[in-house]
């Protein structure tokens, strides 16, 4: 069976299935050669936001910061990463990347001529530990003081990641997120944040992608410490859910204006076929790679994301953790980029682990990705896409996004992330045409928008990314910005993209 063909059946079968797709328009307006996936132009047309919508941009500290060694900031598992050669296309690091930390006056400035009302951002942990525990920093607080001052005075929300990625390389020498100290310490330094800036930042979430730190850094290799155990990969995915309960609990302490929500990946998750075994694995994949984290901080225990039982003995749970676990959010974020097919691998034999591939890191070896969860999980090929690699499949959000508000009871949610990778460059006349780009924003927000009508109560929406930046093992071969960045000379430009969404910031419509 060739793609094209598996991509098919694999959506014919969905009829039934955990996840169906409805429009809210007669689908005989996709005409037959319309590109598989797209949104017709009337529903673009009509989508509306409601008045004090949020629209935002998201960026993390690594990506645009640099000054990674400046004001007494430590070294993090991403400087140690990047300055081993051979771990990022190209050889580039973060050391510059943006210089965000001496231009945040340029950028917040350039976010307020987008019309944007929320900035998501996020505080480098080891500029404000350097190696991870004890007093703090003062330049490194008083450096995002002063960032957060400047977003309030454009106008512009602050909105807190505490932890994206950037872990002090010291914490990780005491053995990283599979050392259960973790959690206190982060909670350490979440208070911190929140003593410091609680007063004027009330939007806060702990971690950007908890199941990425966890698998990416300890399952995958992929991503620092390049650690492939899945025994770690699930004793650091406890301690970051150990760790996410404390940190809300330490930063409620500090700042009675606090609100804690989240900032998790998310991807929807379709059976490859009708079968009973197939739905039950894309609900497993839902459980272990969407709502993990948000089940344990919701209800104090783990979704059902094994074949057997949760395997607590390797993942370190103790009595009680129960208890620990359970620190229930006010609002939910996710991220929004692609979707996945899923299909059962627990009647196969386990063949062993490793060998991942693919823009999720997946193992198709027999018996599935790993032993416990035993699925197979595929980005489809059916739409186009984009030149980052993930394919374009607009009704994705909508899925998803209708689906945590029905599993949840009707949460607020905010889009803490959603955006595509094109390299549209400068043409002669200095412009940045990213067509494509706006294209994939128009299709995404039209599906959004019709959630929104349907009842979700999405309150942000936040494109990644501001501005082209450091994109992690991909170096500068990806970019996502909505302002196009040199980075022989740090001149920014604002794409057609950009100028494009600070119409739709201006008049919550799509047809601007
Ligand atoms: C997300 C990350 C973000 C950025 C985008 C493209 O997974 O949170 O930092 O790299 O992907």
């Amino acid at each position: 069976m060739n793609r094209r063909q598996f991509a098919t059946r694999s959506l014919a079968a969905m009829a039934g299935a955990v996840l169906h797709r409805h429009y809210g328009i007669a689908d005989s307006s996709h005409s037959a050669d319309q590109t598989p996936g797209s949104v017709p132009d009337s529903l673009i047309q009509k989508a509306r936001f409601p008045e004090g919508f949020l629209w935002g941009t998201a960026t993390a500290s690594y990506q645009v910061e640099g000054a990674w060694n400046q004001d007494g900031k430590g070294e993090s598992v991403w400087d140690r990463f990047t300055h081993t050669p051979g771990k990022v296309r190209g050889g580039v690091t973060g050391d510059v990347a943006c210089d965000q930390y001496h231009r945040y006056p340029e950028d917040i400035a350039l976010g307020k001529r987008l019309n944007q009302k929320s900035q998501r951002f996020s505080i480098s942990w080891p500029r404000i530990q350097p190696a991870g525990t004890g007093i703090p920093n003062m330049k490194g607080l008083d450096h995002y003081s002063r960032f957060v001052d400047a977003l309030l005075g454009a106008g512009i929300r602050p909105w807190c990641t505490m932890y994206h990625w950037d872990l002090p390389q010291a914490l990780e020498d005491r053995g990283g997120w599979p050392n259960r100290d973790l959690a206190n310490h982060f909670a350490d330094y979440a208070g911190i944040l929140a003593k410091h800036l609680g007063d004027r930042i009330t939007v806060w979430a702990p971690f950007n992608m908890p199941w990425a730190i966890a698998f990416m850094g300890y399952a995958a290799g992929a991503f620092p410490p390049c650690r492939t155990s899945f025994s770690d990969f699930l004793k650091a995915a406890h301690t970051l859910a150990l760790a996410q309960a404390e940190a809300l609990r330490a930063v409620k302490a500090a700042s009675s204006k606090a609100t804690v929500g989240s900032a998790y990946e998310m991807a929807p998750a379709y059976p490859k076929t009708d079968t009973e075994d197939d739905r039950a694995a894309a609900a497993r994949y839902h459980a272990m790679n969407n709502v993990f984290f948000l089940d344990a901080a919701m209800h104090g225990r783990y979704p059902k994301a094994f074949v057997g039982e949760p395997p607590y003995e390797l993942m370190g749970f103790k009595a009680d953790d129960e208890k620990l676990l359970h620190a229930p959010l006010d609002w939910v974020g996710f991220h929004y980029y692609t979707r996945r097919i899923v299909a059962d691998a627990s009647k196969e034999r386990f063949l062993g682990a490793g060998n991942f591939s693919g823009t999720e890191i997946e193992n198709n070896a027999p018996g599935g990705r790993d032993p416990y969860t035993r699925f197979r999980a595929a980005m489809p090929t059916e739409g186009p896409l984009t030149e980052a690699g993930l394919e374009v499949w607009p009704s994705g959000i909508y899925d998803l996004v209708t689906q945590i508000s029905r599993e949840y009871n009707h949460p607020i949610i905010e889009i803490t992330e959603s955006g595509c990778g094109y390299l549209d460059g400068p043409d002669e006349h200095g412009r940045i045409p990213d067509g494509r780009r706006i294209q994939w924003y128009r299709e995404v927000l039209a599906e959004l928008a019709r959630a929104i009508a349907d009842g979700a109560r999405v309150r942000a929406f936040h494109a990644w990314t501001l501005l082209d930046n450091f994109q992690w093992a991909e170096g500068h071969t990806e970019r996502y910005g909505l302002i196009y960045t040199d980075f022989r000379n740090q001149k920014r430009t604002i794409k057609d993209s950009g100028l494009w969404y600070s119409r739709v910031a201006a008049s919550n419509r799509l047809d601007v």
